[in-house]
């Protein structure tokens, strides 16, 4: 996978030194010298989509904005499938995230026509809806759980019998046993959704510096910019952490701001429908196939998305035949034609975890850092939602109400009184 920091194709994202020793209490900090180039009012780490739509937001505010990143538009974006999937991904404990989940949802559609506007491109919003399936009856059951949870959450699904979810997908199985109706799960095409933030970055005036992150700069308890790794250094009023997985890795991040964020991989693939079989599935369909999630995103393109494997592998984003084979035997079971289709591509990519699966918005203890960082399952869907609440903060300094349950302020460490 791309990554932000680094480039892409790095297995393990080059170390630099360590920091340079603490200057002693009585020492004043040296001055840092100047920045080799014209300071930003807004430096972003991460030209991912939640980099890169922090910066176009933020410009369209009138701030100067800089995005650091060796490959924009890269990212977890390449590999996602793009379900906005709030409703039939809600867990259990999960309340909080599921309003910003359904918020971000809600300013979808307003969200895709600026953007084609002002991209001059499709991002590929559909309002298709999804319906999740069951296969057995321990698949039905934990459905029936996610619908009893759905309902008292006061969300729109609606249960249907194996013959009703087969009237809706006629290529489903014959032994699909039940199914979820939920017509609010939607689906974006990630890929045109990076392409379209990125010209429309460029259009607003952001500028790009195509290079990584060596360093986070402080002075005097304040964030500064960056240095990079040849010397350079980029400084900036405000600097914004969104690297994805990697936000946790930058150098000189003191340890109460450095984000708890981890990679947890997704093993992805790609099917084609030709024409004459077209449509295959006219909405998302998706199940828990033995304990695994697998899904089946449909394009208008004819392009199948079948995902993902959840792995804890730290950096790995080898393609193995074992999650390939258990994403084609799942995807399989469920609509079986699809070993008709040509396979297009396998790959895998890294989804920013956070400890509790929510992301981490907004100012931190540090003055001039801020985090958007840690949307684990969800960075697609929370791509409009997390420009507009950050580019809120950068401009008014003040974080928006939807966001308060998100700061980083929530992972960091409590001191510990000392005994006298
Ligand atoms: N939200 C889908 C995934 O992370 O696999």
């Amino acid at each position: 996978m791309p990554h932000a920091l680094w480039p892409s194709g790095s297995p393990e994202p080059p170390r630099t030194t360590g920091p340079p020793p603490a200057p002693s209490p009585t020492t004043p900090p040296a001055p840092l010298p100047a920045p080799t180039t014209r300071p930003a009012d807004v430096l972003v780490i991460g030209g991912g989509i939640i980099g890169l739509v922090t910066a176009w937001r933020t410009a369209q505010r009138g701030l100067r904005v800089t995005v650091l990143d060796p490959a924009p538009g890269g990212g977890a974006a390449q590999v996602a499938a793009g379900m906005l999937a709030a409703v039939t991904e809600l867990h259990y404990g999960e309340q909080a995230l599921l309003a910003l989940n359904l918020e971000s949802a809600r300013r979808y559609p307003d969200f895709a026509a600026e953007l084609d506007e002002a991209s001059g491109s499709d991002i590929g919003y559909r309002a298709c809806g999804t319906l999740a399936v069951a296969l057995d009856a321990d698949d039905r059951a934990h459905l029936r759980e996610l619908h009893a949870l759905q309902q008292r959450s006061g969300l729109e699904s609606e249960w249907l019998t194996g013959r009703e979810c087969r009237r809706l997908e006629p290529m489903l199985a014959p032994g699909v046993r039940g199914g979820l109706r939920v017509d609010g799960d939607h689906q974006v095409d990630p890929r045109r959704l990076a392409s379209a933030l990125l010209t429309a970055c460029e259009r607003a005036g952001v500028t790009f510096h195509r290079d990584r992150a060596a360093r986070l700069l402080v002075d005097r308890d304040r964030a500064v910019g960056v240095a990079l790794a040849d010397g350079t250094r980029l400084a900036a009023d405000q600097t914004v952490l969104a690297a994805g997985s990697l936000s946790g890795r930058l150098d000189g991040l003191p340890p109460s701001v450095r984000p708890p964020v981890r990679p947890v991989k997704g093993q992805v693939i790609r099917l084609r429908v030709p024409a004459p079989y077209a449509p295959f599935l006219s909405r998302t369909v998706r199940a828990v196939v033995r304990g695994s999630h697998v899904y089946l995103v449909p394009r208008e393109s004819g392009e199948l998305v079948i995902g993902a494997t959840s792995e804890e592998l730290g950096w790995d984003t080898t393609v193995t035949a074992g999650g390939v084979y258990e994403l084609l035997r799942d995807a399989h079971e469920l609509v079986p034609g699809i070993t008709e289709l040509p396979l297009t591509e396998t790959r895998a990519g890294l989804r920013p975890g956070s400890p509790d699966n929510a992301p981490l918005l907004g100012p931190t203890e540090l003055p001039g850092l801020l985090l958007a960082t840690g949307h684990y399952r969800n960075g697609v869907l929370l791509t409009p939602l997390t420009g507009d609440v950050l580019a809120a903060a950068l401009t008014d300094g003040a974080l928006p109400e939807e966001a308060h349950p998100f700061t980083p302020a929530r992972f960091t460490p409590v001191p510990q009184e000392q005994p006298v």
